[in-house]
């Protein structure tokens, strides 16, 4: 049943180039970007996206690729905070709810509170049948297959790539991107299954990581712009499996706190490739390796050749459109946890004090 991993979180992480496929395949037809469920982003004039955990980075990310691709303000919340907080929610305001088992009781709640008073309530789920679902007006499936593993990875990569359809399909609504520029992105799309394939080949370098990083008692993971949200994908991954303090910062918040953390004993690992923010970070970085902290870049060929000198460690990723570079980088956010638990014996699949779904408050 682990397909010969050790692991249910091992297998499902291998089983994303073809988990990828089957919703690039979902929501693109020939040239176009298709979703299965139809709805107007031109009609709205701002999102409200609320989930709890990785389901809520993912909206981090997809705050960035909304906001740029199709002009339309984004909020993310966390839906603990959504559902009591008492916000303002516009009549025209789209609410937008992910979650992966569709049952999480503050993302449920959280929707009932949005109803009635937003446009509509649109779910992004893997479990077509579920509660959140059920109470939605449009619904986009997320094509992951069953996620056993308490750890989300092929869940998040999908939502993801459904977050970012929608983007784009905003963008196409809302006049933005023309059929040219939408025909190159779903280009993009239809590379990414082989991109995150070449992805998992730093594997073994990961594992051989993997024994140092058991030694910290504290990670920091940086980076900018959309990869904040993924340093922070990765910092929730190790904590949950590996039970190793680890935090995320936008490496701009640097020298506003963190880095009076920094010594010789705090790995710090930087997720940037190369795109137009990229020397901004690796100042950043150069600040951390000037206070002697092990700094673990993950790059592309083009970022290595630029920042590695004085780095504890690279790890090269392939070269990727910065749009995409998300989907992409989750792949070492889950590697570098995966192999820093099995390193530390944790039972990677089912962590201490965890459930994959949280359908108590
Ligand atoms: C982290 C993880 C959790 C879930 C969160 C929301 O790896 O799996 O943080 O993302 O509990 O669950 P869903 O998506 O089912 O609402």
């Amino acid at each position: 049943e682990k397909a010969g991993h050790k692991h249910f979180m091992a297998k499902e992480i291998h089983e994303q180039p073809q988990t990828l496929a089957d919703v690039i395949a979902a929501y693109t037809d020939g040239d176009r970007i298709v979703p299965p469920a139809a709805y107007d982003w031109a009609a709205t004039d701002r999102v409200q996206m609320v989930a709890c955990g990785t389901a809520q980075i993912a909206c981090s990310v997809a705050k960035y690729w909304f906001e740029s691709l199709a002009r339309l303000p984004v909020d993310v919340d966390i839906a603990s905070e959504y559902r009591y907080r008492e916000g303002p929610v516009g009549a025209d305001n789209t609410a937008l709810f992910v979650s992966q088992s569709g049952e999480t009781a503050d993302t449920l709640a959280a929707l009932r509170y949005a109803k009635g008073k937003a446009r509509a309530i649109l779910a992004v789920v893997n479990v077509a049948e579920s509660t959140i679902a059920r109470d939605s007006d449009v619904v986009f499936p997320i094509h992951a297959g069953v996620e056993v593993g308490v750890a989300s990875t092929k869940a998040f990569v999908n939502q993801l790539a459904v977050l970012l359809s929608l983007a784009i399909h905003a963008g196409v609504q809302r006049g933005l991107i023309d059929a040219t520029r939408e025909a190159e992105l779903v280009a993009g799309f239809r590379a990414l299954p082989g991109l995150i394939s070449s992805a998992l080949a730093i594997e073994d370098r990961c594992e051989a990581l993997a024994s140092r990083l058991a030694e910290a008692s504290d990670i920091l993971f940086l980076g900018r712009g959309p990869m904040y949200p993924m340093a922070h994908e990765g910092a929730l991954k190790l904590k949950e499996i590996s039970y190793i303090h680890a935090e995320a910062y936008a490496s701009g918040e640097l020298k506003h706190g963190p880095i009076a953390l920094v010594d010789k004993t705090l790995p710090v690992v930087v997720f940037a490739p190369m795109d137009a923010i990229f020397d901004k970070t690796i100042s950043n970085m150069q600040e951390v390796m000037a206070r002697d902290g092990q700094v673990l870049l993950v790059t592309d060929a083009q970022g290595a050749a630029q920042a590695s000198d004085g780095v504890w460690e690279v790890l090269t990723m392939p070269r990727v459109d910065p749009i995409f570079a998300p989907i992409v980088y989750a792949v070492p956010a889950q590697l570098l946890a995966y192999h820093t638990a099995v390193q530390k014996g944790t039972d990677v699949d089912q962590p201490r004090n965890l459930a994959k779904s949280v359908t108590v408050e």
